[in-house]
């Protein structure tokens, strides 16, 4: 595998296999790589011919200043860990490679799907910097497929609708989330977590496991569902930021579960911002 860190670079470095007309894979990631990201590029090796990682801690999504500084950085163990997944291309920009002086550019997504759950607890800028980044590493890298994980649910929608909405020729392939062993949704800011707010933290998949539960039980309005979404929250002390049951490709909240739906959850367990979702089948069944 080969780390770049120049745009130029990237380009050098995939003409020859485009212009070969190889399958062009990219991961997108902030780096601090776990066993989601690593999912993500194991696929793309099995899919593509050609595997690109970038890492690049994107400052305009960060809606929290000390979040940003505290992001964990680990970029050597990053490179390890992508080219012993698959991947050919390491892209890990600085941050004037990506948002040079005078920048002023900004992608933006109008509408609920951005201003709704993470959009209104992270204001709109998060969803902002998303799209204008992931704008930016599509027009870098012009793959013909990009892998992202489903624990970002609303963030897998607004990039489905961008490159909807802006013709962008990339296929969006979306993996499920993956877990520790005791259900916690894998995320690279778990490593913040004492060991008391880790345990805590499972209280986000046992909210999601008791609205499963209830629905499996046969009820279908969705203040049951939250009422017991949030009984197991309060068991862990868990305050969620939002606990909604929502359409999972509008994100509109539903009364009741009469067509799937997907549970999604945001909360702050002792200062490090955690979110899970899952999507209830309305015939019961957990689909992912
Ligand atoms: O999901 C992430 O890690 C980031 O939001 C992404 C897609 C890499 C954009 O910075």
């Amino acid at each position: 595998m080969t780390t770049v860190h120049t745009i130029a670079a990237v380009r050098d470095a995939l003409r020859e296999p485009r212009r070969q007309g190889r399958v062009i894979g990219l991961v997108p990631t902030m780096g601090a790589l776990h066993d989601g990201h690593l999912a993500l590029v194991r696929q793309a090796r099995a899919e593509c011919d050609e595997v690109v990682v970038s890492l690049f801690v994107n400052p305009t999504q960060f809606n929290d200043a000390s979040d940003l500084d505290r992001y964990p950085r680990t970029e050597e163990r990053d490179a390890q860990l992508a080219s012993e997944a698959g991947a050919n291309l390491l892209f890990a920009p600085p941050a004037h490679e990506i948002y040079p002086p005078g920048f002023s550019t900004s992608v933006q997504i109008a509408g609920p799907l951005t201003e709704s759950l993470e959009g209104a607890n992270r204001g709109p800028a998060h969803f902002h910097g998303v799209t204008t980044v992931v704008t930016k590493l599509f027009n870098i890298v012009q793959p013909d497929v990009a892998y992202f994980g489903r624990k970002d649910a609303q963030q897998g929608l607004v990039i489905r609708k961008l490159v909807r909405d802006l013709d962008l020729p990339v296929r969006i392939v979306l993996c499920p989330t993956v877990r520790e062993p005791d259900g916690l949704a894998m995320s690279s800011r778990n490593v913040h977590l004492s060991d008391g707010d880790r345990r805590r933290a499972l209280g986000l998949r046992r909210a999601l496991d008791a609205a499963e539960a209830t629905v499996a039980g046969g009820a279908r309005s969705a203040d049951a569902i939250s009422r017991a979404a949030r009984a197991a929250l309060a068991e862990c002390s868990i305050e969620p930021e939002y606990l909604a049951i929502v359409d999972p490709q509008t994100l509109a909240s539903v009364a009741a579960v009469d067509r799937d739906v997907l549970v999604a959850v945001a909360a702050d367990v002792g200062g490090t911002r955690l979110i899970d979702n899952t999507l209830i089948a309305a015939n019961n069944g957990r689909t992912g």
